[in-house]
């Protein structure tokens, strides 16, 4: 059997993980040919990629990024994007799909599994915000990558009496702001799931000041929108070829309210790209490993339109439906327990 494996949409650590899991389970227990397609979708269009083999995947599992490239193309911008794919997997004879990515990704995945291709997921994404499994890879690392940057900030704050604001990704999900506030002990976590009233924030920072504290560290989701109305703050008019908006720059905003109407010095750290760039944490590699084996196990039993799945403490197969219903948005009891640490 030959298996064609792809990481598409934004890069994220652990992704070279899973390549090297499918690579090692798939060649050495189901006796797989392996094809990696270069540049996710936009490789599968051109008939793009390379043989992948546990030779030449030695050495990836600490590697951040993905050594077969990652794009945003969206196949179905096309007309014709289903059946060159399907041309494309009859002329490299590919007998399956291992596409590994979020819900722009799986979204392509479930469209050839409705269309007879054989496709097993893999859910991939820094943001956190895929349902049907309880952890993406690659969240956990961005997690600690901000949780260190928000230590760090703590210290300069301090020295300064500053209210530091810390912008991190996550989209419309605030899983990372959360977890990254709550391990950093931040002051206050904006988040998309709770639009914020500024006026709110600032009084609970000039509150906080009047009690003896000099300093503040707000956390704040790149997907936080105000309470009254309006999008996710963007910086930018662009949006990509699945129609999401580019988002990121509302520290900035924030930066200006709020030392205008605090009058406390105020600066803002975009920790950006940073969050998803370099090598995944232990248990990112660990997860990521688990997937691969899972989805190489998935394609040799037959399954498609399914996707490998956290569940508890095991490895299971959801199908990509379960995966796209909805997005995964952040649990009102874990934001309560980050609020209990705001004073
Ligand atoms: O989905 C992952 C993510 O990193 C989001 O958190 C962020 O909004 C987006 O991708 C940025 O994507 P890029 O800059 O690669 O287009």
């Amino acid at each position: 059997m030959r298996v064609g494996v792809l990481t598409g949409g934004g890069d994220c650590p652990g992704l070279n993980a899973v390549i090297r899991g499918v690579v090692r389970r798939g060649i050495d227990a189901h006796g797989f040919e392996i094809f990696g397609f270069s540049y996710g979708w936009a490789g599968v269009l051109a008939g793009n990629g390379r043989e992948l083999t546990p030779e030449a995947t030695k050495g990836i599992l600490p590697r951040g990024g993905t050594i077969l490239g990652t794009s945003r193309t969206n196949p179905y911008k096309d007309d014709d994007g289903e059946q060159r794919v399907k041309e494309t997997l009859a002329r490299l004879n590919v007998d399956a799909l291992i596409p590994i990515g979020g819900e722009d990704t799986l979204g392509v995945a479930r469209g050839l599994s409705a269309a007879g291709v054989a496709v097993i997921g893999v859910p991939k994404t820094i943001d956190n915000d895929l349902a049907g499994t309880d952890y993406t890879f690659g969240f956990q690392t961005a997690v600690q990558i901000a949780t260190d940057a928000i230590d760090r900030l703590h210290t300069t704050a301090e020295s300064h009496n500053r209210v530091l604001v810390c912008e991190v990704m996550g989209r419309h999900a605030g899983w990372i702001a959360v977890h990254a506030g709550l391990a950093g002990g931040a002051d206050a976590i904006l988040v998309p799931e709770r639009p914020f009233d500024l006026d709110e924030v600032c009084a609970h920072l000039r509150r906080r000041h009047a009690r003896g504290r000099t300093f503040s560290i707000v956390v704040v989701s790149e997907g936080a929108v105000p309470k009254e109305g309006g999008a996710a703050f963007s910086g930018h008019e662009s949006t990509d070829a699945f129609g999401h908006a580019r988002l990121g720059g509302i520290g900035l905003a924030l930066e200006r309210e709020i030392e205008a109407r605090t009058g406390f010095e105020t600066r803002t750290t975009i920790l950006g790209h940073t969050q998803r760039g370099g090598t995944p944490t232990a248990y990112d590699r660990v997860l990521a490993s688990r997937f691969g084996v899972k989805a190489a196990d998935a394609v040799a039993a037959g399954e498609s339109g399914k996707m490998v799945a956290l569940r508890s403490t095991k490895i299971e197969l959801v199908d990509i439906d379960e995966a796209l219903a909805e997005p995964k948005l952040v649990d009102p009891d874990l934001y309560a327990t980050a609020e209990v640490f705001f004073g």
